[in-house]
This record gives C-alpha cells, structure tokens and sequence, in this order.
C-alpha cells in the first residue's frame, strides 16, 4: 500500500482537472492505496523568496498553507499534480506551492514517483508539455524521485466539460497501476 498525494490546482469548483484527479484517486484507492487529494483552492500560499533559510533549518519562515501541505509531501510515497494549463505553462497556484516545497529538498521526503495531470481548452500534443516539463524539472531536483506519468485531457474549456470524456477512465487506470 503505497500513501499518494494528489494536489489539486485549479481554483474553480468542479474544475476538468480536478476531475481527472478525482479518477486517478478512485483508480488508486480500488489498488488498495491510501489517498488523499487536497486542492489549493481558498488555501493562503505565499510567494517563496528565495532566502535559501530552508536549505539550514529544513523549515520555512513563513507560515502560512503551505505548512500543512509541505507536511503531506514529506510523508507521502507518490505525489500526483493536477493543473489546467495556463499560457501553456502549469497554474501559478501549482508552481508556487511548488517553490513553497523547498524546504523538503534537505529533508528525508519519502517520495519516488511523481504523476502529473492536466487540462486545456486545446486539444494538441505540445499543449501540456511545458507544464510537464516544469513539473519534471521539479521532481528531477529531488534525486530520489521521477516524473514516472503524466495524462493531458484537451479539448475542455468550461467547467464540468470533462465529464463523460474518456480521459477520466485513462486516469482512473494510471491511478491503479501505481
Ligand atoms: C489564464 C488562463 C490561461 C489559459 N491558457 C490556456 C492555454 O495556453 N492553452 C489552452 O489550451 N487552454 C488555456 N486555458 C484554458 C484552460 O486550460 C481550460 O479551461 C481548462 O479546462 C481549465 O482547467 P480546470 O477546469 O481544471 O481549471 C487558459 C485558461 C486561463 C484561465
């Protein structure tokens, strides 16, 4: 039984991504994993500013939601990003709580594989590669870890759009197979 985290970025209720998240959690949770998913939506994440103070004392000076989150990181065995794509890149809310988890790159983060998941209004292959990029460059950064998966569902735009796409099924399988 593996304990995966899935964070949730897109700020809109019943956003397309949060909904392919959703999947891949049931997915998981069928293996027999312990989940959790916790979205950044009405959560208070500041900016990181760079101050490297982490990198000594393992913890941020700032505190804020970025706490509780950071924690859950540090426990769990596999994280999961899900994010709309924004100007083809991941969601500002995503890569700023991702900075905000430098804190566990001195840490014993427990770790190994890393998903990622997104959506667009788009519906062609460079769409998310970007965003899968920055989160890959993340997971690279800490060595014990890989980006190992990543699902785009383009084509949504409007909130709910994904529902009955044949996408959400793909991540309930990559949820399983974890
Ligand atoms: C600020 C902003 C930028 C966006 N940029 C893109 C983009 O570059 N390419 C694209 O295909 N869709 C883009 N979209 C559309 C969203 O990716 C799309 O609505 C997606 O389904 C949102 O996912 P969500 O429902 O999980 O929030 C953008 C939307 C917003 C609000």
């Amino acid at each position: 039984m593996k304990k995966v985290l899935i964070i949730s970025s897109s700020l809109r209720k019943n956003a397309n991504s949060e909904q392919l998240a959703a999947s891949f959690a049931d997915g998981a949770k069928a293996a027999g994993h312990d989940v959790e998913i916790v979205s950044l939506r009405d959560k208070e994440i500041g900016f990181c500013i760079g101050c490297f103070a982490c990198q000594k004392t393992k913890r941020c000076f700032m505190h804020d939601d970025a706490d509780a989150i950071r924690e859950k990181m540090l426990c769990a065995d596999v994280l999961v990003f899900a994010t709309p794509i924004y100007y083809y890149e991941m969601s500002g809310a995503l890569k700023t709580m991702l900075d905000r988890a430098n804190p566990l790159y001195p840490s014993d983060y427990r770790f190994r594989e890393v998903y990622a998941l997104a959506t667009a209004a788009e519906d062609e292959e460079y769409v998310p590669q970007r965003a899968f990029s920055g989160i890959e460059g993340w997971a690279d950064c800490f060595e014990k870890s890989e980006l190992v998966g990543t699902l785009f569902c383009g084509g949504v735009t409007d909130i709910g759009e994904i529902s009955g796409n044949a996408k959400l099924q793909e991540a309930f399988e990559m949820g399983k197979n974890i």
